[in-house]
């Protein structure tokens, strides 16, 4: 009896606690990387220029993604990286069509077992615009980040390789599951929702006015301090399986003297909806809120936005909204505005249902 309770013990003790003693003090087996899927899109981070000083007037969009992807080495020892290029552009050729692919091509990978999650790289002028439409499309809670760059790869302290690492560090972290799409850019996390493109040229270039940042990256570690108030990703009313084709929305200017023609000339071209980038508090010109009331009259879905940058444009404020139609932008800017009003319409044709849209999203 105790020479078979003495095999016992030690066949346990070899198989049960070394194991499990190996796991915990020396990582043993090593844990599983999250798989990350990389999807390229071009932008400055696969930017290209003859010399190493040359960080303006360069070509975007020449590296492929196998590319971009070796400049980072380190990246394989944070996720198993699986990276695609989806197209190769500068990003103010990023138009809606594009987004649907994207977004497909996420929902699809995101829906697997083997994701994790997903980086995506793109040129950073319409970068918030791609971002922000993710979050109101994608159903799933798997974290989402885009990333660019605002030096060329062949730069002089090029920022996109930083960038790329601390993107797909975001995007492997538990913290980020849940939070909505993601913008990584400068050592900073922000939401898909709130954060704009504020300069020309700056490495900080990426901010959230008013709101702020989510939380930063600091060698590879994720640091978040709030998350998106607003519902996002699986918590919105718009399926990618329900767009065909997105409707034909305008961006209109508010200035000192602006007048009808723009207007006119958007209604003449048969757009959805209009989004009115106005001056101060949403305050429209007489002349021009004649021919956008005219617009909304005609079924033109009229939204009022702001061109100041931050702040909200409350409904009723500088105009009677409910007496003319309008839809109040709350603290969305124009670009942003525009997303949420071309989904929108491809959920309900209801002026009072957008409005309670632009209050939630
Ligand atoms: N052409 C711009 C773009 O692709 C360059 C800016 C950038 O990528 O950072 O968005």
């Amino acid at each position: 009896m105790n020479a078979i309770f003495r095999k016992i013990v030690v066949i346990a003790f070899l198989f049960i606690f070394v194991p499990l003693f190996a796991s915990t003090l020396w990582g043993f087996p090593p844990a599983a990387k999250p798989r990350i899927s990389v999807l390229a899109t071009g932008g400055t981070i696969a930017g290209a220029a003859p010399v190493a000083t040359q960080t303006i007037g360069y070509q975007a969009a020449v590296l492929p993604v196998g590319e971009v992807l070796a400049s980072v080495p380190d990246l394989g020892r944070i996720a198993d990286i699986h990276g695609e290029q989806v197209v190769q552009i500068a990003s103010e050729n990023m138009n809606p069509d594009i987004w649907m692919r994207i977004a497909r091509r996420c929902e699809d990978l995101l829906s697997r077992d083997n994701a994790d999650g997903i980086v995506i790289t793109q040129g950073t002028d319409t970068l918030e615009e791609t971002a922000y439409f993710l979050n109101l499309t994608l159903k799933s809670r798997k974290p989402v980040v885009l990333v660019g760059a605002m030096r060329p790869a062949t730069a002089l302290s090029a920022d996109g390789s930083l960038n790329l690492y601390n993107a797909v560090a975001t995007a492997a972290s538990p913290l980020t599951r849940g939070q909505g799409v993601l913008v990584v850019m400068n050592d900073t996390v922000n939401a898909a929702r709130e954060v704009t493109k504020t300069s020309t040229f700056s490495v900080e270039t990426f901010r959230s006015p008013d709101l702020g940042a989510l939380g930063y990256i600091k060698s590879g570690r994720v640091h978040l301090y709030r998350g998106p108030s607003r519902r996002h990703t699986t918590d919105t009313p718009f399926y990618l399986k329900n767009i065909e084709k997105l409707p034909k929305i305008e961006i209109l200017y508010g200035y000192a003297g602006s007048g009808t023609a723009a207007v006119e000339a958007a209604v003449k071209a048969g757009v959805a909806g209009i989004v009115y980038a106005a001056t101060g508090n949403g305050s429209l010109p007489e002349a021009a809120k004649a021919a956008l009331a005219a617009a909304s009259k005609k079924g033109v879905f009229v939204v009022r936005s702001s061109r100041t940058g931050s702040g909200m444009v409350a409904r009723n404020g500088e105009v009677n909204d409910d007496a003319l139609g309008f839809i109040a932008a709350d603290n969305l800017n124009p670009q942003k505005a525009r997303i949420l009003l071309m989904l929108a319409l491809t959920a309900t044709q209801d002026a009072k249902v957008i409005q309670q849209y632009f209050d939630t999203y």
